[in-house]
């Protein structure tokens, strides 16, 4: 079985994009591989959350991925920070990461755009600290977005610089793994693009139905097609779009004949649309919060991981620091 790795940052709720475009893969990749999935707490503080809200942060997010359908019995669901052989393995890892490949990431020249008030060190060694959680279990595997391909792509350099630095065939390079499918991109409300969680753009799972009905209803469309035929605007196809993952072919194929004909109207669009949004998160919502209220099982499933992921971690510890040279007295 291949070994999958894949990290979720506990900062804000899971939208209907990541759970379309990841989390429903999560479910299948989980059945075919030895899968670790685990909430990128450490990564979280580049960007300083405070301490009264870390846990709960990390919490949600767990609970949302549970409530989503990872099996903690088939999958080591763990946080990064309860295995911390990974920042041993990141310390040693950035003695051989160069500041101006760091400095190169677009990841990292988009966060100086952004906030240069926070250019912290984390940032800039944010793909370190990755390749780390990627390379200690060897995976072969890591499901990753467009937004990530650098960062793996600088695992595999990592990875295979160690290799040679060290004249072994340690590490193995891990491949981008998505089924090989395309992503299912979803897109927002606000007619703009990807979903995300701007104000007016995105669904949240946790999302109540009566929230639900008053976002799609605000989303953004056009003044209707003037002619026969006509393309969908944007942010009338965003909103078909998500009608494909959540409806039924028929009612979607009723609207675009609907908009094909210039006879549609979008409130009754957006009505059905919420409907059937509510009635594909329903299920999701009532289980985050079940598994919201259930500590017990909470605390079961991260101190299981945590066990199964040190495990796995620490052997790896233990042969790098072989292989790099240190030796018992
Ligand atoms: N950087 C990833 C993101 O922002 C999160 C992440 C951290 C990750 N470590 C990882 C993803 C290891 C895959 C594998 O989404």
């Amino acid at each position: 079985m291949d070994t999958v790795v894949s990290g979720i940052r506990s900062t804000g709720n899971l939208h209907l994009g990541n759970y379309f475009g990841a989390v429903k893969n999560f479910l299948k990749m989980q059945k075919e591989n030895n899968c670790f999935f685990f909430i990128a707490d450490y990564h979280s503080l580049t960007t300083h959350p405070r301490p009264d809200d870390l846990h709960g942060n990390i919490k949600q997010v767990l609970a949302e991925y549970l409530a989503c359908g990872i099996d903690p019995e088939i999958a080591t669901v763990f946080v990064q920070s309860d295995v911390p052989e990974v920042t041993e393995l990141y310390l040693l890892l950035n003695m051989n990461a160069y500041v101006g490949e760091l400095e190169r990431t677009t990841s990292f020249k988009e966060k100086i755009r952004k906030h240069p008030d926070n250019i912290n060190a984390g940032l800039l060694t944010y793909p370190v600290l990755m390749a780390a959680d990627i390379i200690i279990h060897k995976a072969h595997k890591v499901p990753v977005g467009k937004d990530q391909e650098q960062h793996l792509e600088m695992t595999r350099r990592f990875a295979r610089r160690f290799n040679m630095i060290y004249e072994v065939n340690y590490f193995p390079e891990p491949d981008a793994y998505n089924f090989g499918q395309e992503l299912i991109k979803i897109p927002g409300l606000d007619g703009t693009g990807k979903m995300g969680k701007s104000e007016g753009n995105g669904i949240f799972l946790a999302d109540s139905p009566a929230d639900i009905r008053k976002k799609v209803m605000r989303a953004v469309t056009d003044a209707g097609p003037s002619a026969p035929g006509q393309e969908p605007s944007e942010p009338v196809k965003n909103l078909f779009t998500i009608m494909d993952v959540v409806s039924d072919q028929e009612t979607v194929k009723y609207f675009r004949e609907k908009h094909a004909v210039c006879e549609i109207r979008y409130g009754d669009l957006k009505k059905q649309l919420a409907e059937d949004i509510v009635r594909a998160t329903e299920p999701i919502r009532i289980r985050i919060n079940d598994i919201l209220k259930d500590d017990k099982y909470l605390a079961k499933v991260v101190s299981d991981g945590a066990d199964k992921a040190r495990a796995s971690a620490s052997k790896t510890i233990r042969e790098v620091r072989e292989i790099i040279g240190y030796r018992p007295f």
